[in-house]
C-alpha cells in the first residue's frame, strides 16, 4: 500500500488540515518535513497520527512495519529552515492574509526556485497571497477537505500569475496522492464552498419563513438522497463555522443576494447554539425538550425541489462563468461534499425547462434578485439541450 519516493513535501501548520495532509503525503512514500510555531501543536499532531495509525493497524489496513515506516517518514520543527530540501510546501496555519504572506516570505528565502508553495486557504484570494511573493508564478491553492485523510477531493486553484504547468503537476501529485483533483478558477468559494451554499441558505430560508421546521427540511433532502439534512449538518460543522464562511462569500461577490447569510443563523451563533459542540443547535443534544416548532402540513417535495433548484442555478452560473468543467463540478460535489448526484446530472435527470420553471416562480412570488436564474438555463431549456457531461 505504501510506496516509497524521494520527494519531501513540507507541510506548515500541525493543526486539523496539516496534521491530515502530513498523514496523506506520507501514507502516499513523501518524506514530510511539518512545521509549527507551537511545539504543542507538533507534540499532539504526532500523538493523534500514532492513534490513527494503530487504528488502522488494528484493522488491517496498514502492516504494523508500514505504520512505524509512515509515521518515520513525518519530521516535526518549529523552524522554519529545515524546508530547504523541499519540492512542494503546503500552508495550512491560521486564516489570516497578512499571517500567511509573512510565512511564504520567509519560505521564499530557504527553498529553491523549483519549489511550488501551495496555500489550503479556503477563503482568502489565491491571486491576493501570490502578489506578495517574489516569484508568484510558483503560487497556487491546494484545497483540501476536512477531515484530510478520508476526503478525495482536492480543489487545485491557479492564481492569475500562476505557471499552468506547476498546476498540471500539482494534479499528478494529488492524483499519486490517491485524491480527486479538480481545476478550479480563484473565485471566492473556489467550487464546492460556493455551490454548496443554497443547501444551507435556502433551507434556512424556508425555516426563517415558517414554511417547514428544519425536521421537516432535512427529512426532505434525505429522502433524495443526502447523506445528511442542511440543519444536521450545520450542527455539526458548527453554526459559527459555518454562519462565517456564508459572509465571507457573500462579501467576496459584493453583497449578491444570492449568498445572503440568514438572520436565523446570526441569531443561533449569538446565542451560543452552535451545534453539537455547544448541545445545541437546530436540534438538541443535552437531553432537553426542544421548543415547539412550526410545521407544514400537506406534500413537501416542493421543499427538495426548492434547494435543489438553487443548487443547480449556482452550479449552471459557475459552469457558464468557466469556474471549473462541468465534469470537475460534478466531482466536486459527490467527491467533496457526497453529494448523492453531480448538480448538473441532477439538471439533466430532473429536466431544465423544469429547473427554470421552479427558479422562475420563486423569483415571481418573491421579487428578488436570490432567486434569478442563470442565464445558460434559460438559453438551453429554449434549445432544449442537456449539460454536456463526457468531457473534463
Ligand atoms: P488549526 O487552527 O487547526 O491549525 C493551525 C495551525 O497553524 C496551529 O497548529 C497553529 O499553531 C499553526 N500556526 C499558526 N500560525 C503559524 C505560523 N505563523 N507559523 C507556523 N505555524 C502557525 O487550523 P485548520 O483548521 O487546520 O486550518 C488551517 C488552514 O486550512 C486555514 O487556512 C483554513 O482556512 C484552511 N482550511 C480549513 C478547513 C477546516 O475544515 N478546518 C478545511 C479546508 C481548509
Amino acid at each position: 500500500m505504501l510506496r516509497m519516493t524521494n520527494s519531501t513535501v513540507g507541510i506548515i501548520g500541525a493543526g486539523a488540515m496539516g496534521s491530515g495532509i502530513a498523514q496523506v503525503a506520507a501514507q502516499a512514500g513523501w518524506n514530510v518535513i511539518l512545521i509549527d510555531q507551537s511545539l504543542d501543536s507538533l507534540e499532539k499532531s504526532q500523538a493523534q497520527l500514532t492513534k490513527v495509525c494503530n487504528r488502522l493497524v488494528e484493522k488491517n489496513r496498514l502492516t504494523s512495519q508500514e505504520s512505524s515506516a509512515l509515521q518515520q517518514r513525518i519530521l516535526r520543527f518549529t523552524a522554519f529552515d529545515h524546508l530547504a530540501p523541499c519540492t512542494l510546501i503546503i500552508e495550512a496555519i491560521v486564516e489570516n492574509k497578512e499571517v500567511k504572506q509573512r510565512v511564504f516570505a520567509q519560505i521564499e528565502e530557504i527553498v529553491s526556485n523549483e519549489c511550488i508553495l501551495a496555500t489550503n486557504t479556503s477563503s482568502l484570494s489565491v491571486t491576493g497571497l501570490a502578489s506578495s511573493l517574489k516569484h508568484p508564478e510558483r503560487f497556487l491553492g491546494l484545497h483540501f477537505f476536512n477531515p484530510a485523510p478520508l476526503m478525495q477531493l482536492v480543489e487545485v486553484i491557479a492564481a492569475m500569475q500562476t505557471n499552468p504547468e506547476h498546476i498540471d503537476r500539482c494534479n499528478a501529485w494529488m492524483n499519486a496522492w490517491k485524491k480527486v483533483p479538480v481545476r478550479a478558477k480563484d473565485t471566492p468559494g473556489f467550487i464546492v464552498n460556493r455551490l454548496a451554499r443554497p443547501f444551507y441558505g435556502e433551507a434556512l430560508r424556508i425555516v426563517e419563513e415558517e414554511l417547514a421546521s428544519p425536521a421537516q427540511v432535512d427529512d426532505a433532502m434525505k429522502s433524495v438522497g443526502f447523506r445528511m439534512g442542511p440543519f444536521e449538518l450545520m450542527d455539526l460543522i458548527g453554526n459559527d463555522v459555518n454562519y462565517a464562511v456564508t459572509v465571507s462569500v457573500f462579501e467576496a461577490f459584493y453583497f449578491d443576494p444570492r449568498y445572503r447569510p440568514s438572520l436565523i443563523q446570526k441569531k443561533h451563533v449569538e446565542a451560543g447554539w452552535l451545534g453539537r459542540k455547544s448541545g445545541r443547535g437546530y436540534y438538541r443534544y443535552d437531553g432537553q425538550p426542544g421548543e415547539s416548532i412550526t410545521e407544514a402540513t400537506g406534500e413537501l417535495s416542493w421543499i427538495h425541489q426548492r434547494i435543489v433548484a438553487l443548487l443547480i442555478n449556482e452550479a449552471a452560473d459557475a459552469l457558464s462563468m468557466r469556474i471549473a468543467s462541468a465534469q470537475d463540478l460534478e466531482l466536486a460535489m459527490t467527491r467533496g461534499v457526497n453529494y448523492p448526484k453531480g448538480l448538473l446530472t441532477w439538471a439533466n435527470d430532473w429536466g431544465i425547462a423544469s429547473v427554470l420553471d421552479q427558479l422562475q416562480a420563486l423569483q415571481n412570488r418573491y421579487g428578488e434578485d436570490r432567486y434569478r436564474p442563470a442565464p445558460i438555463l434559460r438559453d438551453m431549456a429554449e434549445k432544449n439541450l442537456l449539460f454536456d457531461l463526457g468531457t473534463s
